[in-house]
């Protein structure tokens, strides 16, 4: 019997030189053609999640697939964290650095409750830019990280390390 993280690591499948020459990106859409290994890692999120949040965010839009089965099976709310201008208002906004240039993400500025406990949740963490954004938009709307969860954690990218201020409650299922 394989453990999850051997399965997930068997699923990924590496693309080498996309987007661009020398990097090896990591697929995880092999993940969702299979059901049962889909059930068992929205499984392992909500155990590591259950009674410690009160609501999902989910980061468009790969965050969207597992985030909100995850907000579910815990029946919490699900909201939606997406990329600007995508959002009726009201809305709030919180702009990142890029490798190049500057991304906004927003969300809904009535849905994360003052106090609310949020788990803040992905696919992939990378530099951390886009949870570390994410985790400051949810602080302006008077909400705290308690939990963040990631699928991959690609640790030569140090993304943690933007995130452990928020919380050190940091749930990554397989490390590359
Ligand atoms: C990828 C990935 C994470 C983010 C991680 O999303 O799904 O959301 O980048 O990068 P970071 O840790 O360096 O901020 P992408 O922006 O490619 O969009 P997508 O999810 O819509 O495909
Ligand atoms: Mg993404």
């Amino acid at each position: 019997m394989s453990t999850l993280q051997e399965k997930i690591n068997q699923t990924i499948v590496d693309v080498i030189d996309f987007p661009k020459e020398g990097i090896v990106y990591k697929d995880i859409t092999p993940l969702f053609l299979n059901p049962d290994l889909s059930d068992e890692i929205v499984d392992a999120f909500v155990e590591k999640a259950k009674g410690k949040v009160d609501i999902v965010c989910g980061i468009e839009s790969r965050g969207f697939l597992y985030g909100i089965q995850i907000a579910q099976k815990l029946k919490v709310p699900f909201v939606l964290i997406r990329k600007a201008g995508k959002l009726p208002p009201p809305t709030i906004s919180q702009s990142y650095d890029l490798e190049y240039g500057q991304a906004t993400i927003e969300v809904n500025s009535n849905y994360i409750k003052d106090g609310a406990r949020v788990l803040i949740h992905d696919d992939v963490l990378a530099t951390g830019g886009t949870a570390e954004a994410c985790a400051k938009l949810v602080e302006k709307c008077g909400g705290k990280t308690t939990q963040f969860s990631f699928i991959v954690d690609l640790t030569f990218l140090n993304g943690k390390d933007k995130l452990t201020s928020f919380t050190t409650d940091i749930i990554t299922l397989i490390e590359y």
